[in-house]
């Protein structure tokens, strides 16, 4: 059955102290409504539908950058989570299939879980996603019997009996769409919070001779970020989760703990990531590659057998084909390496393509910025750039050619020639002798 997701960010988040609406405050460089929107994809959703109402144009403009099709339900008031699917109901007019409610708030609900929810709804008319709490606190309760989730009751209305339960409600919910807004009718406000209650749709369900059933999952997926400090909690949690992905899919992590990934790091197996490594977004990882310490990576691409750093830094647009070598204190960005090239120490690469097999001397800088426009540097294959060479881009530089150590080269190379573009150095014999001897002479006088 064809799946839509309903995600409800309406809530302001007041316990953030923030003026971005919590939703998107990121977890591992990605807003974490796109965390729960992520999960969502695995039940490929023919339409997803995002209830925003504080800050509703910043999460309207972050859902378009995540999926330019989904859809934006406004929320103007927050009057319970009930109210909130309701809001959901004109974008999905006419949809013959399963809704499923998430949270944007909710960033760790497994992708399975989500699955065995859609298999649980072949059977049953609701399907409620329930855990067992550590420590219930607030958290609906699950009133069932065997398998049969009779009703939920939220926390300020239960009972002794009621609050004595710790299974509870994680808040997302599956039935069918146009089922689940009949329900959603006939909630009312009339309970300690004064809200509509999403929860009240499985008593109302039962009512009206419909099933419902639980299915449960891991405390540990439905952790909600209310505050700056489960932000940093969620933010911890997401690294742990995805130091362990890597490592059980084939990766060395040299030391797991120091290593920090963005939601959607790449890395193929048998590559190894030495200590303290980062890796912001946009970075793929190919197997039997070598991260080295400390180096920091974004945007990039890295090939197999290639090594980066230590120290090293990729910027956006790194693209560094196999076995080529990134050594220390070396910076490229938007530039290809092409296979066997090598830029080993001291160097920046930015705006460029690199030949075959070329070596890049220490110091070499491609100057791509005139203050206004940005230049290319193109260089050729099996060239060989000497140490401390400034190339003032636009500029090429042809294959098996080579440029002098200290060079600033302005204009083109042939291939096969060697640029020098630096002053012809001149030898005065016994000059420094001298100029030694008066130095010390001077110094004696000064001490006396
Ligand atoms: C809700 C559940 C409770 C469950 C708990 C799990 C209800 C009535 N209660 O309680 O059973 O144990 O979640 O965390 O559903 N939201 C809107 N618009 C609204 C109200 C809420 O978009 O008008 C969003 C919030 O931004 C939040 C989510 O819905 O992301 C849950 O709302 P919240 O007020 O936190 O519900 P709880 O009281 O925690
Ligand atoms: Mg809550």
């Amino acid at each position: 059955m064809s799946v839509a997701l309903i995600v409800l960010a309406a809530g302001k988040g007041t316990r953030m102290q923030s003026d971005l609406p919590k939703v998107l405050h990121p977890i591992a460089h990605a807003p974490m409504l796109w965390h729960a929107l992520r999960a969502g994809q695995v039940l490929e959703p023919e339409k997803t539908v995002v209830v925003a109402g504080h800050g509703a144009d910043l999460v309207e403009a972050s859902c378009k950058d995540y999926d330019p099709e989904i859809e934006i339900a406004l929320q103007t008031e927050q009057l319970g989570t009930g109210h909130a699917v309701a809001q959901a109901r004109e974008a999905l007019a006419g949809f013959e299939g399963d809704a499923l409610i998430l949270y944007g708030d909710t960033p760790f609900i497994d992708e399975t879980t989500l699955q065995r929810m859609t298999e649980a709804r072949q059977t049953h008319d609701v399907v409620v996603l329930g855990f067992e709490a550590a420590v219930p606190g607030q958290y609906g309760r699950l009133v069932t019997k065997n398998e049969t989730l009779l009703r939920i009751v939220e926390f300020k209305d239960a009972n002794e009996t009621e609050r004595a339960i710790t299974l509870c409600n994680s808040g997302v919910v599956a039935a069918k769409a146009d089922v689940l807004f009949d329900l959603i009718d006939a909630v009312d406000n009339n309970n300690a919070s004064g809200e509509y209650y999403l929860t009240d749709i499985v008593g109302i369900a039962r009512e009206r001779g419909l099933s419902a059933t639980v299915v449960r999952c891991d405390e540990a997926e439905t952790l909600g970020v209310n505050s700056r400090s489960e932000l940093a909690a969620a933010e911890a949690l997401f690294q742990t989760k995805a130091r362990q992905a890597l490592i059980e899919n084939g990766v060395t992590l040299l030391a797991p703990d120091t290593v920090f990934l963005s939601w959607d790091t790449v890395i193929g197996r048998d590559a190894e990531v030495e200590q303290n490594v980062v890796f912001a977004p946009g970075v793929t990882v190919e197997s039997g590659a070598r991260i080295r310490a400390f180096s920091h990576l974004e945007g990039a691409h890295v090939s197999r057998g290639a090594i980066v750093g230590p120290y090293a830094r990729l910027r956006p647009g790194a693209e560094l084909a196999e076995n080529t070598h990134v050594g220390n204190f070396v910076e490229i960005k938007n530039a290809v390496l092409h296979e066997g090239a090598k830029a080993n120490h001291l160097t920046y690469i930015g705006d460029a393509e690199v030949g075959e097999k070329t070596n890049i001397g220490a110091g070499t800088i491609t100057c791509n910025y005139d203050g206004v426009f940005k230049h290319k540097t193109t260089i050729g294959k099996q060239a060989f750039i000497g140490s401390n060479t400034m190339l003032v881009a636009p500029v090429t530089i042809g294959d098996e050619a080579m440029t002098a150590s200290g060079s600033v080269v302005t204009e083109d190379v042939p291939d096969g020639a060697l640029a020098l573009g630096r002053s012809k150095q001149v030898n005065k014999p016994n000059l420094a002798q001298k100029l030694f001897a008066k130095l010390r002479a001077q110094k004696a006088r000064k001490q006396a």
